[in-house]
């Protein structure tokens, strides 16, 4: 039987949805019942009325999920799928930086291992970094890590100072001022969509530039949608690109570089959603205590929006 038969009965016998984010691979995003940002993610395993999710993600985005429903069963369908970012801070570094900074509130990014957001205060997404930033008290000490590049992007926006955890993401740390600069030449009629964990997210002409917006990878599906414009130039992960076509057919979508591609998405199978399924591989086992405490910053920031 055709595997993604396969999947689709399996998934009715086990009451399970498939969630995927899109950074994968685009056979995987197809047979997704939910696509999404990390946020919206967050969001429909905090909603799905399912007793089984398999999440098409690297590791950190399933234990999310894990973390926000603890009824449910939740797999990893490449559970050994890393994350430059999540690798980048562990536990006990992280406590070290909070004992240096006494008082401070920690903001951590949700591309973070289940350990480092049970030291956390408040997690955020790209999409709502601003906004959970914005709503600490004015004065305090922000202690926001791990993605520099994001971080200085919301000193930017926001005006606020904070400590900055010195971690990035390696996909987007490439995309630099000078490749913005130069899509901007090249393409004049397009909008050039930027992801903030890119390292020119910070930069002064580009932050000002015309027709440069700065989003989530759902905010620039949201943003295409509703354009009027043909072009669009894209600066994130370039599988991003399968539902922008998908949705937006008469419109152009253009990758900054073909080579801004995140390997440990790809290990995201179609093979490893029917292991899951089928034997019950990659599941996500978390330790009560430390679940519960994971679960706090990352509810604190569903609160706020
Ligand atoms: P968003 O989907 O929240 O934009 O995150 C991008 C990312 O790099 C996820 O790993
Ligand atoms: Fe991590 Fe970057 Fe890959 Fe996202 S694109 S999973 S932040 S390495």
């Amino acid at each position: 039987m055709d595997i993604r038969k396969k999947i689709t009965e399996l998934k009715r016998e086990r009451n399970a949805v498939i969630v995927a984010h899109y950074y994968a691979p685009p056979e995987v995003q197809d047979v997704a019942d939910f696509l999404g940002d990390s946020l919206g993610l967050s969001r429909i395993a905090a909603g799905t009325d399912a007793e089984t999710i398999v999440f098409g993600g690297v590791h950190f985005m399933a234990e999310t999920a894990a973390i926000i429903s603890p009824e449910k069963k939740v797999y990893a369908p490449a559970p050994d799928a890393g994350c430059s970012l999540a690798d980048s801070v562990d536990a006990a570094s992280l406590r070290k930086w909070k004992k240096e900074h006494p008082g401070g509130i920690v903001v951590s990014y949700v591309n973070t291992t289940a350990a480092v957001k049970a030291e956390t205060d408040y997690c955020c997404t790209s999409a709502n970094a601003v906004k959970v930033v914005e709503s600490l008290p004015e004065g305090c000490e922000i202690l926001f890590g791990p993605d520099r590049n994001l971080g200085a992007h919301i000193m930017k926006t926001t005006g606020r100072r904070m400590s900055l955890w010195d971690g990035v993401c390696t996909v987007h740390d490439v995309i630099t001022p000078g490749m913005i600069r130069e899509a901007a030449e090249r393409y004049p009629d397009a909008d050039i969509l930027v992801h903030p964990e890119a390292s020119c997210s910070s930069s002064e002409d580009i932050l000002s530039g015309d027709n440069i917006f700065f989003y989530s990878t759902a905010g620039m599906l949201a943003h295409a949608r509703k354009s009027e414009k043909k072009r669009f130039v894209i600066a994130t992960e370039t599988d991003t690109l399968h539902q922008l076509k998908k949705e937006n057919p008469g419109k152009i979508f253009i990758p900054v570089s073909p080579g801004i591609v995140c390997r440990e998405m790809k290990k995201v199978t179609l093979d490893g959603i029917l292991g899951c399924l089928e034997k019950g591989e990659g599941e996500i086992r978390l330790e009560a205590g430390l679940r519960e405490r994971a679960l706090l910053p990352i509810r604190r920031m569903l609160e706020i929006g």
